[in-house]
């Protein structure tokens, strides 16, 4: 795409002239946005980019081997994998509102970023993989004639506290464009056609309080449930999918036992930009099937339902 091509040679030219010869701290998470503004910015200036990876414990099975492996084995971008998940399950204890967990985690995220970039002397950038999409939802939080939507974690905080400038080379670019420039830089698929995964992570996809029991059913349910869906050829055509443990446990019976155990949600959405998003229309032979699959492979769980609310009225994740 020869657009993106020339997109792709600008973005380049403004980060060496923002940059200069400073060094740059990108914070990455697993997901497209962080991963494409690394390796752009790794291709604008070398080693003078320092990724720093702040596992919180809310990401999905096996996620952070991947970060690490791609970025550190296969790019050579130097790479801190901080693994916080004690620390921030213990700031999340007892939390169970979903803007008290989003800023929890938020500023624990800053605290932990600061510590490790100040281990490793500092630097004068921060990258941040922001979207337009983001741009227009902060600023509609902030200034807008309606309430606050969410906060979105990778806008503000951390740069006045470090006194650090921002490099934000995605910033003009809507979701399917970011993945077109990360073909671009010749990125694997498994990472650009990776679905979009919040930073707050499982933490918004288990209403009320959160424990390490909770995330480890909503890690193996939620890869059961992806495993199903790359089985059918359906990960490409789906914009998000994922699974969400509700804080309900029912009855049902497995054998000539009785079971009380939670209840697993399912959800899966069409969008083109995430503002706006449809409910998938999945067969029921793969939702019987999925359904299945989670009950008999997970334990913790016992029932499986679907959600059909597409957005508005509802949002995609459920906090
Ligand atoms: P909602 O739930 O608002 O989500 O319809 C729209 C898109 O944004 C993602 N999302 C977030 N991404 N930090 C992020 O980086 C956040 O706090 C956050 N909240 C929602 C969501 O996964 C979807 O793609």
């Amino acid at each position: 795409d020869w657009t993106m091509a020339a997109f792709k040679d600008e973005a380049i030219a403004r980060i060496r002239a923002q940059v200069g010869d400073g060094t740059v701290i990108c914070g990455l998470s697993g997901g497209v946005d962080s991963s494409v503004a690394a390796v752009l910015i790794h291709e604008a200036i070398g080693d003078r980019l320092h990724c720093v990876f702040v596992d919180h414990g809310l990401m999905r099975k096996d996620e952070g081997r991947q970060v690490v492996s791609l970025f550190r084995d296969h790019y050579n971008i130097p790479l801190i994998h901080a693994d916080e998940s004690e620390r921030f399950l213990g700031a999340l204890a007892g939390v169970s509102d979903p803007e008290v967990k989003r800023k929890t985690i938020g500023k624990l995220f800053i605290d932990v970023f600061e510590e490790k970039a100040n281990g490793i002397g500092g630097a004068a950038f921060l990258a941040q993989g922001t979207l337009y999409p983001d741009v227009i939802e902060s600023v509609s939080a902030i200034g807008g004639p309606s309430v606050t939507i969410k906060s979105h974690h990778n806008v503000g905080g951390l740069p006045e506290r470090m006194n650090m400038k921002l490099v934000e080379p995605l910033r003009d670019l809507f979701k399917d464009e970011v993945r077109a420039l990360g073909r671009e830089l010749g990125l694997p698929e498994t990472f650009v056609g990776r679905h979009p995964f919040p930073g707050p992570g499982l933490a918004i996809r288990i209403p009320g309080e959160i424990t390490k029991e909770k995330c480890d059913i909503l890690r193996e349910a939620d890869a059961v449930y992806l495993d199903e869906i790359r089985k059918a050829g359906l990960y490409d055509k789906i914009w998000q999918a994922f699974a969400v443990l509700l804080p309900v446990k029912t009855v049902g019976v497995m054998g000539d036992g009785r079971t009380y155990e939670y209840v697993c949600a399912l959800r899966a959405v069409t969008s083109s930009d995430g503002m706006t998003a449809d409910f998938f229309p999945y067969s029921m032979d793969f939702l019987g099937r999925a359904a299945t699959r989670i009950i008999n492979e997970v334990r913790g769980v016992n029932r499986v339902v679907y959600d059909v609310t597409s957005k508005p009225p509802g949002t995609i994740e459920w906090e």
